[in-house]
């Protein structure tokens, strides 16, 4: 029988605060068929599209990206949080659900041409993911396509990447 994405997803209530259902991808990651099935879902839909990059968001971005960009044949590219890169950096700054941060990359980490797959684990508001477009497109690649194994309609964020002009794929939902 084959199981679906939420079947790995743990919901944990009131974290990081009072009243908010974290969906948790720790489970997923830990259970190796739900790992593969993530990464399966992502790959089967980007196999036939054009894509020289992947780019994923500090943290769990780089454990499912970096695995779809090695199925898909493509090099990694971290989009990190502050003061982690040690080479020559560009930043954008961004709202979070609890609270502002601000994400790096490399200068030379991506070229006017490159089409990006751009990856994480979760899209709420969608601040982090509009950060991470910024930052590739500031390097002059495209990002052609974003996704998420979890989508937070309620929170508008795959509305804020769509408006950005970028096509959102999630996995799954959870109102
Ligand atoms: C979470 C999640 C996304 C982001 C989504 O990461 O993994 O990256 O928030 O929220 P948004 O759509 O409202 O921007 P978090 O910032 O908690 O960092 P972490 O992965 O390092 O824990
Ligand atoms: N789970 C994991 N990360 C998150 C969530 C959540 O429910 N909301 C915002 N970031």
């Amino acid at each position: 029988m084959t199981r679906d994405i939420t079947d790995f997803i743990r919901t944990i209530p009131d974290f990081p605060q009072k009243g908010v259902m974290f969906r948790d991808v720790t489970t997923l990651f830990g259970n190796p068929e739900g790992m593969k099935l993530a990464v399966a879902q992502i790959v089967d839909a980007f196999k036939d599209t054009e894509i020289t990059a992947v780019a994923g968001l500090e943290a769990r971005g780089f454990i499912i990206g970096g695995a779809v960009a090695e199925r898909l044949g493509t090099g990694f590219v971290p989009l990190r949080k502050k003061g982690k890169l040690p080479g020559k950096t560009l930043s954008e700054d961004y709202t979070l659900e609890y609270g502002t941060a601000t994400i790096e990359v490399h200068d030379d980490a991506l070229k006017a041409g490159d089409k990006v797959l751009l990856i994480d684990d979760l899209i709420a508001t969608g601040g982090t993911a509009a950060a991470g477009i910024k930052l590739v497109e500031r390097l002059g690649a495209t990002v052609v396509h974003a996704a998420f194994i979890i989508d937070l309609p309620d929170l508008g964020g795959a509305q804020v990447v769509r408006d950005l002009g970028v096509p959102v794929t999630a996995l799954c939902a959870y109102d």
